[in-house]
């Protein structure tokens, strides 16, 4: 089969993209990132919301679709998101593609307050009513080399006198390996039926537990403190200007503090992040990872 995949140059996408073509599989990529030395060796063509589209989807079997933005900041938004993959699947509608993979987030909501739900619960929407065949993947947080949320969180306790976590740090996160989240993507590819599944790992972390056990695995002894989510805000900001990044955004903490990165669901992956923090300890958080580093081209 011939498959489309955004991204393929980025985090996700370039798990899925390995995996396809060490099956034999024909891919291509919609993506404005320039091809890394480790990325997958594939026709890359502009990742560009307008006509041309349909004419690079014609004569795929898959659409695999990760594009989204994690933040509104100066040329790209929420808004602008939404308004983007709708075309996009549009397009795909147009060209024929078969089935279109959708990567989503725990609990979307259309009626949410904070936009990232509110548009990903959008966009669910949009693409059931396209009549494409869907998988619609909705991860919590994934994990796995080059991700950024554990990485930082690791970086933060190696580099910082303490951690706070916002308010107590009850609120849960399952994070799920991004390479068993890839490996869904591929599978749900040869399906037929529509489906939604949460992206979800075997372990359940609180917040707090999530900071003392990856402090615990890197062993390394700080004090992890209580603060209110505004303090952790500024904090984050700080860090933020002096990493040339956003670390986090006011939505974020809402959206984790909101319980929003739990779901009660059976795992879909078996990598735990215990055992794969364990294995990290040398590299895990000795770089900061910087989103907007990412976004230069
Ligand atoms: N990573 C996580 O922990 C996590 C958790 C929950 C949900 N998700 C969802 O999983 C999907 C993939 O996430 P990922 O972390 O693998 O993302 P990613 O590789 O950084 O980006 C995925 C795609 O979105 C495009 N993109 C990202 N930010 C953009 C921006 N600001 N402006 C324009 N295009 C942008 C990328 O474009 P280029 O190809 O040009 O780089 C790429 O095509 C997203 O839908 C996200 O909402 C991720």
């Amino acid at each position: 089969m011939k498959h489309v995949i955004t991204g393929a140059f980025g985090y996700t996408g370039r798990a899925v993209a390995r995996r396809l073509l060490a099956a034999g599989e024909q891919v291509i990529t919609l993506t404005n990132s320039p091809r890394k030395q480790d990325s997958p060796d594939i026709p890359a063509y502009p990742l560009i919301f307008d006509d041309s589209l349909a004419g690079v989807l014609k004569g795929s079997d898959v659409l695999h679709n990760t594009y989204w933005v994690r933040f509104n900041h100066g040329r790209f938004s929420h808004s602008h998101a939404v308004i983007n993959s709708m075309r996009l699947f549009a397009a795909a509608k147009k060209a024929g593609v078969r089935r279109i993979i959708h990567v989503s987030i725990t609990n979307p909501d259309e009626n949410s307050r904070l936009e990232y739900f509110q548009g990903k619960g959008r966009l669910e929407r949009a693409l059931k009513e396209t009549g494409v065949s869907y998988a619609i993947l909705r991860p919590a947080v994934l994990f796995g080399n080059g991700d950024i949320l554990i990485n930082n969180i690791a970086w933060a306790l190696r580099h910082l006198p303490v951690f706070g976590v916002f308010g107590d740090g009850s609120y849960r996160i399952q994070p799920m390996h991004v390479e068993d989240f890839a490996a869904l993507m591929v599978e749900q590819a040869y399906r037929e039926a529509n489906t939604i599944i949460n992206g979800i790992g075997p372990e359940t972390f609180t917040y707090r537990g999530l900071v003392e056990t990856i402090s615990g695995i890197l062993q390394i002894t700080r004090p992890i403190i209580s603060v209110p989510p505004a303090v952790g805000y500024w904090a984050g900001w700080l860090i933020s200007k002096l990493m040339g990044d956003v670390t986090i955004t006011p939505e974020e903490i809402e959206g984790l503090m909101s319980d929003l990165l739990y779901v009660d669901a059976p795992p879909a992956g078996t990598t735990k992040l215990t055992d794969w923090a364990q294995s990290q300890t040398e590299t895990l958080g000795r770089k900061y990872a910087s989103e907007l580093a990412r976004r230069q081209v």
